[in-house]
């Protein structure tokens, strides 16, 4: 008997057909007189990871018309003067967006580094006046993958009102939030939510239940065929690194589910990459000329 094949989910046709949206919106923003959007990004130490997601950001900035800067800072800098960084483009009227990447280095306080952004330049969605904006159903910048991921199931039909849904790992920037979307009583949630995590005791016993299930742990391989009802639409939002001698770089990219056989029970699926990945940047250009436009917060 033939293997099923579930549905291919393509964030990189979705993320495109949006950078295109945006560009064109841009250019119109331009064309009424507008100077251009502009956002700030700030990366601190010689993360290889970040160093690539930054340089995806800043490329697709150049393909939509948002200007973009880097400030790229020693991994010995101090949170004083990475917030002094700050400050001065929170003030600067020509910046729109401010990006600071993560993870900062250990000697540092995210939270506080990310509070002392304004939150109406907050373009990644992580300052506490978003993140409780969203929790109440509020206007405000949302966090980038889970809105990319909200970006996919609206693109694909895949409406999850009063589906059973299932979000493996809860991270500030993505499993939490996502959990918050997909709860909210609007057109892209009335979902029952569960948020699975490392204290969860029987993984299985709540992902088997999902018609959803959006995987964010950080753990190659977690999710198995086994733990996966048939016909569920599975979004993998992993994205690690494992050491792969054959090919140049010398790692490739897997998510956190076991692809082959999570696949032969799914009806849909992300692939890594190209499933949620690209989704996350072509948010971002999204957030930064609604900065720009001062339309979250006029
Ligand atoms: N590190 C991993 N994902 C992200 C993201 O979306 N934004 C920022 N600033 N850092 C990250």
């Amino acid at each position: 008997m033939n293997k099923p094949v579930p549905n291919i989910i393509d964030g990189r046709h979705v993320a495109a057909l949006i950078r295109e949206e945006v560009r064109q919106d841009v250019h119109d923003w331009v064309n009424s007189g507008n100077r251009a959007p502009k956002l700030q990004v700030v990366l601190v130490g010689g993360n290889q990871a970040s160093k690539v997601y930054v340089g995806a950001k800043t490329r697709a900035c150049e393909e939509v018309g948002i200007l973009s800067e880097t400030l790229m800072l020693p991994d010995t800098t101090s949170e004083k003067i990475l917030k002094e960084h700050i400050a001065k483009y929170n003030d600067d009227p020509t910046i729109d967006g401010i990006l600071v990447q993560l993870p900062l280095p250990a000697h540092m306080t995210p939270l506080a580094v990310i509070e002392s952004i304004d939150h109406r330049k907050d373009v990644d969605g992580f300052h506490p006046m978003n993140v409780g904006r969203l929790t109440i159903g509020q206007p405000c910048y949302r966090s980038c993958t889970p809105a990319g991921i909200m970006e996919l199931l609206k693109y694909y039909s895949l409406s999850a009102k009063s589906k059973d849904v299932v979000v493996v790992g809860a991270s500030n920037i993505v499993g939490s939030p996502a959990a918050i979307m997909l709860s909210r009583e609007n057109d892209e949630g009335k979902a029952t939510t569960t948020l699975c995590h490392k204290y969860t005791r029987d993984l299985t016993r709540h992902t088997i239940g999902a018609d959803i299930l959006i995987v964010a742990a950080g753990v190659p391989g977690l999710i198995t065929g086994q733990m996966v009802k048939e016909g569920a639409v599975v979004i993998d939002v992993g994205m690690n690194r494992v050491a792969d001698p054959s090919v140049d770089r010398g790692y490739r990219l897997v998510g956190d589910c076991d692809y082959d056989s999570v696949a032969e029970k799914a009806s849909w699926i992300t692939p890594v990459p190209g499933g949620v990945g690209p989704m996350t940047v072509a948010m971002l250009m999204k957030n930064t000329l609604l900065a720009a436009k001062k339309a979250v917060y006029p």
